[in-house]
């Protein structure tokens, strides 16, 4: 059956099918030549749509306004505290305002609630750009990476997430490696695993798809033969600043060194969704370095700047899996 995602909110990809999420990436594939080869391709034109952050972002807004504008879209972005959503109009209020207005809302910020509320309100289709819970545009642009270095096939190869095993890019992650049949290695304290119900959730789906789900703290075992070694930062937004000095203690040794990737298939490529504290070039960076004695967080920097690195790509793929979510649901 041909697919058709027109109208369909893109809230988590727990709510697509391993098709649905395979035609995705098909179009992102075409969007990305299109860009390459400088083929227009307005074919949005006339219709408006409002990127709503509550939190921070470069790759996510840059990605949905400059998509938007590809497409020959109007775009508005709002910032975060720059509407009146939470403090003085519900969230229902909000989705059924800006759905009388827009084609389609974007989403950035807290509870997957909220994403959903939005969703079930606004009449429009509804795309999450990052919750607490879930990142499940990131995950297309990760995949769309892991395919172009291994062009032979995804299906079969390992996936390991080191770190923060409960946030939403490893919880996604997990998700997105269950549907199309990869496999995935939570690799990291016993305090950090993913939450219980959605591993069994994820192993459900897994065992329909030829995947698996690892859960382990043993680095060795966990990238013993992997493909791809993935982190993310070690307090994610929303989270409060005290708990720096708890997590640098539970999870520096769940760091990405050359060790690791050492440990890894030799082809194994290094992937991060970004930002990264890798060096202390940052404010948050810095601050660390001085009170905790550390100049490399989740990643060290001869990693991050290696050839098996690719988190450029990954984050230029961003724009291009946007651009096909928005389009599929609009057009
Ligand atoms: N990876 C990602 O979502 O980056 P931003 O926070 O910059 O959007
Ligand atoms: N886990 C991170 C992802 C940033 C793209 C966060 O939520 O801050």
């Amino acid at each position: 059956m041909a697919i058709n995602l027109k109208g369909r909110h893109f809230l988590k990809l727990l709510d697509f099918t391993p098709g649905e999420i395979n035609y995705l990436l098909q179009l992102s594939k075409r969007f990305k030549e299109l860009k390459q080869t400088g083929t227009p391709h307005r074919y949005l034109e006339g219709k408006n749509i409002v990127l709503l952050f509550e939190k921070t972002s470069t790759r996510t807004r840059c990605s949905f306004e400059v998509a938007g504008m590809d497409l020959g879209m109007g775009v508005t972005y709002l910032d975060p505290g720059s509407s009146q959503m939470g403090k003085k109009e519900s969230i229902e209020d909000t989705a059924r305002v800006l759905g009388r207005m827009y084609d389609g809302i974007e989403y950035r910020g807290y509870g997957q609630n909220i994403v959903e509320d939005l969703a079930a309100h606004a009449g429009v289709p509804v795309w999450n750009g990052l919750t607490t819970e879930f990142h499940p545009t990131q995950m297309l642009a990760d995949i769309l990476t892991v395919e172009e270095n291994f062009p032979q096939g995804i299906k079969g190869k390992k996936l390991v997430f080191m770190g923060d095993a409960q946030n939403n890019v490893a919880n996604s992650l997990m998700v997105v490696c269950s549907k199309l049949g990869l496999h995935f290695a939570a690799c990291g304290p016993k305090e950090q695993m993913p939450k219980p119900e959605l591993v069994e959730t994820c192993k459900k789906i897994a065992s329909e798809t030829g995947a698996s789900i690892q859960l382990t703290s043993d680095v060795k075992e966990a990238c013993a033969g992997a493909h791809v070694i993935y982190t993310d930062i070690w307090v994610s937004m929303g989270e409060p600043d005290e708990l720096w000095a708890q997590r640098i203690k539970l999870l520096e040794p769940y760091r990405v060194t050359k060790n690791v990737m050492a440990m890894a298939d030799k082809e194994a490529i290094f992937l991060h969704c970004l930002p990264s504290f890798h060096d202390t070039k940052t404010t948050i960076g810095a601050d660390i370095a001085k009170k905790f004695g550390i100049n490399e967080m989740e990643v060290a920097d001869e990693v991050f700047r290696s050839r098996q690195s690719k988190v450029f790509d990954e984050a230029e793929n961003r724009m291009h899996t946007i651009k096909a979510v928005m389009y599929a649901t609009l057009a």
